[in-house]
């Protein structure tokens, strides 16, 4: 390690503010855990009427120290965001009951809090964002003949091991959008399958997914689409696992943004920073099957309780207390550094993604994670996603990035 890096990683650890959480659990195991994290060193002091006391000063995987944590130089993915101080305090609070037999506090207040934010009757806590898009997938499809119509970029079709396939039998058909961003009703129309001919495979759901590589669907779009949908007896999913930024900058509420689809699916591990963890919005009907779906691909859980707290925090403080503008004013400051040097974007940036193109500058993009990874940044790809806890540590990975992009571009 260079002595400049070196330092520099010194002065970062300096800057780790002392994060002081006192759990209290009266209920079920009367004790009190102090959980103090200073410097990346995490102290938990037990006492109360637990007979043991126990202090430990340890922490060697740097766990539970969110923004200071792993995620804070990491601009991958948003799924790179690590659980906070916060998140175990909850896990430490939590309900332990079985979730199979619908008892679990913890996660029945998750997700009537969601229902409601989401503006929807019921919801479903799940394992992750792909169970949430197959679930409500396989509960909106019931009797094929059945296709599903997607934009030819999305999860659903590209990341998700052909679930669609395998798991309903739908015939996928992936649209290209005529504008390079989001689908749009003239793309629906001109390629969704209505005729009853014997031949034929009719679309039985069209699925969207808001935000697409960072970019926001409009709310008016998705609206004209649900519209045409509903004519035509189709059902309409969204895969919403970043649909929580589209909200954050302005697109809709929550609520606004579910109203058009039968079922969404928001993932709280993304961006959110929960460790595990999605759920599936809808009416109470789709809702009753989805979870008998969950169960037949193994996914109802028995005490699930810890990670539905450590949902919750997410939920609560980095969605609802506004954490996620931040990032997307951070990618924002991204784009100035690397177009004010006259780099060409893959994508506009809407929210927490900056796409740059590195291969119009003549880079390989393994060069440019290369390069990154020289000032301990890392990347994969010109994909930049500052997610909210790299906005936390922007003091620090701005000029790093500024570093790499001039040595690419030359100054601005
Ligand atoms: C848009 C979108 N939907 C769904 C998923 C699937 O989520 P998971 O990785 O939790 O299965 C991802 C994962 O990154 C995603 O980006």
């Amino acid at each position: 390690m260079s002595s400049r890096l070196a330092s520099a990683l010194v002065q970062h650890i300096k800057r780790i503010p002392r994060t002081t959480v006192l759990l209290d659990n009266k209920v079920d195991l009367p004790f009190r855990i102090k959980y103090s994290v200073q410097r990346g060193i995490a102290t938990r002091e037990f006492s109360g009427s637990v007979a043991h006391r126990q202090t430990m000063a340890s922490n060697e995987h740097g766990a539970w120290i969110g923004a200071q944590g792993a995620g804070s130089l990491d601009l991958r993915s948003d799924v790179m965001t690590v659980p906070t101080p916060a998140m175990l305090a909850a896990v430490a609070n939590c309900s332990l009951r079985d979730d199979v037999f619908h008892e679990d506090p913890t996660t029945r207040d998750l997700e009537a809090h969601v229902a409601q934010l989401a503006g929807k009757e019921a919801a479903l806590f799940v394992t992750s964002g792909t169970m949430g898009n197959q679930v409500a997938l396989r509960s909106l499809l019931t009797q094929p003949p059945f296709g599903v119509l997607a934009d030819h970029r999305s999860h659903i079709i590209l990341y998700e091991a052909g679930g669609v396939s395998s798991l309903t039998g739908a015939t996928v058909k992936p649209v290209v959008p005529k504008n390079g961003i989001h689908l749009t009703l003239e793309d629906v129309t001109a390629h969704a399958i209505l005729s009853t001919d014997v031949h034929a495979c009719p679309t039985r759901v069209i699925s969207l997914e808001n935000t697409l590589n960072g970019m926001i669907m409009p709310l008016s779009e998705m609206t004209r689409i649900a519209a045409f949908a509903r004519a035509h007896d189709i059902r309409v999913h969204c895969d919403g696992a970043r649909l929580w930024e589209a909200a954050a900058a302005g697109a809709g509420t929550l609520a606004q943004l579910c109203a058009p689809f039968d079922t969404v699916s928001l993932c709280f591990s993304k961006g959110l920073g929960a460790p595990v963890g999605s759920v599936v919005v809808g009416d109470a009907a789709t809702l009753r099957h989805a979870r008998w779906v969950r169960k037949s691909l193994g996914g109802g859980m028995r005490q699930p309780g810890f990670i539905a707290a450590a949902a919750r925090v997410a939920v609560d403080e980095t969605f609802s207390a506004g954490l996620l503008t931040a990032s997307h004013e951070t990618a924002k400051k991204v784009e100035a550094a690397w177009t004010g040097r006259g780099g060409r974007l893959v994508h506009p940036v809407h929210t927490n993604m900056c796409w740059i193109d590195v291969e119009a500058h003549g880079l390989t993009t393994e060069a440019f994670t290369g390069m990154c990874a020289d000032e301990g940044l890392v990347v994969s790809g010109g994909r930049l996603v500052t997610h909210y806890q790299i906005a936390q540590n922007e003091a620090v990975v701005l000029p790093k990035l500024e570093k790499v992009f001039e040595r690419i571009l030359g100054g601005a």
